[in-house]
């Protein structure tokens, strides 16, 4: 059976943003994130306190978490990869965090310069912290159908680094297909050794759309019993670290499809594409959300 309710975490002014070439102006990110914020969403991820050295994108972060305008009811987690991004973050007034750790050794490596188990030991200092600030924790696993290093990755591993994820404390456990190589028959087989060690309740999915598949993998995991989907709206985006990754799916296309399925979203579906209509204005670029290409309207 589907879920009756469905909570999209928007990624798009993090996760899209953090790809993009060139510099996006800090007013543009904060006028992004507080449309998104008039659009329904309940959870914006805003931005990353990485290195601006590995990131320069995200080098913003300080002044885009003083100036968004927050609404109440809505969170907006930031990514942290260690303790001093999450004292950072902390003091710019974020209060959810996110950590991302992944299932293959390489790209923890070229990603955050460091081994699935060092990410760990960090992730557990920042969840010791956080737990101590009453701050809440999400965790991410990136490459969980495809590395573009190590090519594939077995469920086995997946399974292993969320539930380390998931019992160091993270309320919710993000499992991104970081290139979008994944089909409905790898994620349902994912998926269902994940859901032996993490309950589906906690799961998410975070699906790119590089070979198309997107909205496909996302049914397959809302008939799994999953009821949390990451996008992005106008399908901004990819990862500085997985060269030929696509954006993440449309938020527009996702909101679409489980409109369309009956479930809720609490998402004003024409508010939503307000926003991506602006940042792809301002970014000078072709949405990629098909409901935003679309020109029949219903
Ligand atoms: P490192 O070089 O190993 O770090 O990088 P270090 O601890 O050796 O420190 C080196 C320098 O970085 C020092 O500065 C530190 O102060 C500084 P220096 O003395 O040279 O001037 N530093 C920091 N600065 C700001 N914020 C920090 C921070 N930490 C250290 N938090 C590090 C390790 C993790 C910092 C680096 O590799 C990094 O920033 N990586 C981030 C990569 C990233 O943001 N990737 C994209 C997000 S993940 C993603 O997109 C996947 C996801 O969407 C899911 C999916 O699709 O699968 C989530
Ligand atoms: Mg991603």
């Amino acid at each position: 059976a589907l879920p009756e309710k469905v909570k999209i975490v928007e990624v798009g002014p993090r996760d899209g943003l953090q790809n993009e070439k060139t510099i996006v102006p800090t007013e543009t990110k904060i006028h992004l994130i507080d449309m998104l914020s008039a659009s329904g969403l309940s959870v914006i991820e805003a931005t990353s306190f990485v290195s601006p050295k590995w990131v320069p994108q995200m080098a913003d972060q300080v002044e885009v978490m003083k100036g968004i305008g927050r609404k109440p009811g809505v969170s907006y987690p930031v990514l942290t990869p260690n303790l001093k991004g999450f004292q950072a973050a902390v003091k710019a007034g974020a209060s959810e965090v996110a950590i991302f750790g992944a299932a293959s050794e390489l790209f923890s490596k070229k990603n955050i310069n460091c081994s699935v188990e060092e990410s760990l030991q960090r992730f557990d200092e920042v969840m010791r912290t956080a737990k101590e600030a009453g701050v809440p924790v999400r965790g991410y696993v990136s490459c969980v159908l495809g590395c573009p290093y190590e090519g594939k990755v077995a469920p086995e591993k997946v399974a292993h680094v969320a539930k380390r994820l998931y019992s160091m404390g993270c309320y919710e456990i993000s499992l991104g297909d970081t290139i979008g190589v994944g089909t409905p028959g790898s994620m349902s087989k994912m998926l269902e050794v994940v859901s032996r060690e993490v309950p589906v309740n906690a799961l998410a999915v975070h699906c790119h759309d590089t070979y198309g598949q997107a909205l496909a993998n996302i049914l397959v995991a809302l008939q799994m019993g999953i009821s949390v989907v990451d996008s992005s709206v106008a399908g901004l985006g990819g990862c500085p670290y997985a060269h030929g990754a696509s954006g993440n799916v449309a938020t527009e296309d996702v909101v679409y499809m489980l409109h369309g399925l009956g479930i809720q979203t609490g998402v004003d579906l024409p508010k939503l594409m307000d926003a991506g209509a602006f940042i792809c204005r301002t970014l000078n670029r072709k949405s990629n959300s098909k409901v935003a290409q679309a020109t029949c309207k219903l």
